[in-house]
């Protein structure tokens, strides 16, 4: 099935071959090319250039998007998108004057989310999360990353592992999973934290191994739940499994999780509100892509990641939703590159960018999503008529989403 999108405004992301993460002044370019065409060919994309060039093509359908922009799907690299119930009352009582920190030393916080999830059923739980999925879906996800870590014993994690691998069955996203058991520490396990990090390594992580559950491992760095040599145990323990580290640091207090996650050559980096020069520095020494995640800032009233000394100093640089119940109860990632526009300054360019090609490099699927390129698959965003790219981030908390395609098929 071939299609043919003909007179697009601006055709976004064009790269015609698949790039490496981008970083320093490379993430201010943006190719872009206006009045253009884009082929697909049944999951893929085919072939695309400027009308004036247009070749003569049998197709089997001709689609005319006057006025309208095309751009790739935004990748969702951090989600903790399977959960169950909310946690509003905490949101309320935060406005009255706690902290995210105070509400969670209350046994609120992840602990509230872990109790929820206990009493929900598997299935329950699948159809919560599958709501959430089909909505970002709609919103220009095209493909997500969702954590474990609500579950904090052996059936829980588990359990919502298979929902994100029955979410991954059913559903046309591409989806990757991370296993995130150290979270937060049980109450059962408060005064012998060691015992639980124990249980994670000898009980939990086996069988989430072995069951094929998982392809990365994340654990929350911070103070009042893992050390960085809690998370050290881990990520030797993982690594040696071969899950890749994506992991939770810097986001409350900066403790040293950046230099001890590079140790284990982590893929990303994520949080980072707090950050000393000597993380930049280390980061400036590595691979390992740092995800800022605005909307937790916005909802907590946390700072934001510094991200434009990050881009500067050369750090490859992404942008993620953090979708989850506590701190980002909202998984629209136009809503992330508005906010990162607005108050982590990032340009549009950048901002696209960071949530598109980067975004795909931070959950290793570079190589198919995050550009407009022959052989990547045909997930992308149709826009309303707009009179720039810039009007998306401006033109905050709109929808201004026509169509979305995921892997060649339109979901209406
Ligand atoms: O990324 N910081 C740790 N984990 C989540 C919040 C989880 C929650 O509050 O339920 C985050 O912000
Ligand atoms: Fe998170």
């Amino acid at each position: 099935m071939k299609v043919l999108f003909t007179n697009i405004k601006e055709l976004l992301q064009t790269r015609d071959s698949p790039t490496a993460v981008l970083k320093a002044g490379a993430m201010k370019e943006l190719p872009t090319i206006k009045n253009a065409y884009l082929l697909i060919e049944d999951q893929k994309i085919s072939q695309y250039g400027p009308m004036e060039e247009l070749p003569t093509l049998q197709v089997d359908n001709t689609v005319d998007l006057s006025g309208k922009m095309v751009l790739p799907s935004w990748c969702d690299s951090h989600t903790h998108l399977v959960y169950a119930g909310n946690r509003e009352q905490e949101f309320i009582d935060r406005i009255n004057g706690l902290s995210y920190e105070e509400i969670a030393a209350k046994g609120g916080g992840i602990l509230n989310s872990a109790k929820t999830l206990e009493n929900t059923s598997e299935d329950d739980l699948y159809q919560q999360s599958l709501k959430r999925l089909e909505a970002i879906a709609r919103l220009g996800t095209g493909a997500v990353e969702i954590k474990s870590g609500y579950g904090l014993s052996l059936e829980g994690e588990l359990k919502m592992l298979r929902v994100i691998k029955r979410l991954k069955e059913s559903s046309s996203l591409t989806i990757k999973s991370t296993f995130l058991g150290a979270h937060a520490v049980p109450l059962a396990y408060k005064s012998n934290q060691q015992a639980y990090i124990d249980y994670i390594i000898q009980t939990v992580l086996p069988q989430v191994v072995s069951q094929g559950l998982a392809q990365y491992i994340d654990v929350f760095c911070e103070k009042g739940y893992f050390s960085t040599s809690d998370m050290e145990r881990i990520l030797d323990a993982a690594t040696a499994y071969g899950l890749i580290p994506k992991v939770h640091v810097n986001q409350f207090n900066s403790i040293g999780g950046i230099k001890a996650a590079l140790k284990y050559n982590a893929l990303t980096v994520d949080h980072l509100e707090v950050i000393k020069e000597e993380d930049i520095t280390a980061l400036q020494n590595s691979n390992t892509i740092a995800v800022a995640l605005p909307l937790c800032s916005f909802f907590l009233g946390i700072p934001y990641s510094p991200a434009k000394q990050l881009i500067r100093a050369g750090i490859p640089f992404a942008i993620a939703s953090d979708y989850n119940p506590g701190s980002s109860p909202s998984g629209n990632m136009n809503q992330v590159v508005s906010t990162a526009c607005i108050k982590m300054k990032l340009n549009p360019e950048e901002a696209i960018n960071a949530a598109t090609i980067n975004a795909a490099h931070a959950m290793g699927i570079g190589a198919t999503h995050g550009s407009i390129t022959p052989g990547k698959m045909a997930n992308f965003i149709i826009t309303k008529a707009l009179p720039s790219y810039g009007y998306l981030m401006y033109d905050f908390g709109n929808n201004n989403i026509d169509t979305v395609y995921v892997n060649g098929k339109s979901l209406d």
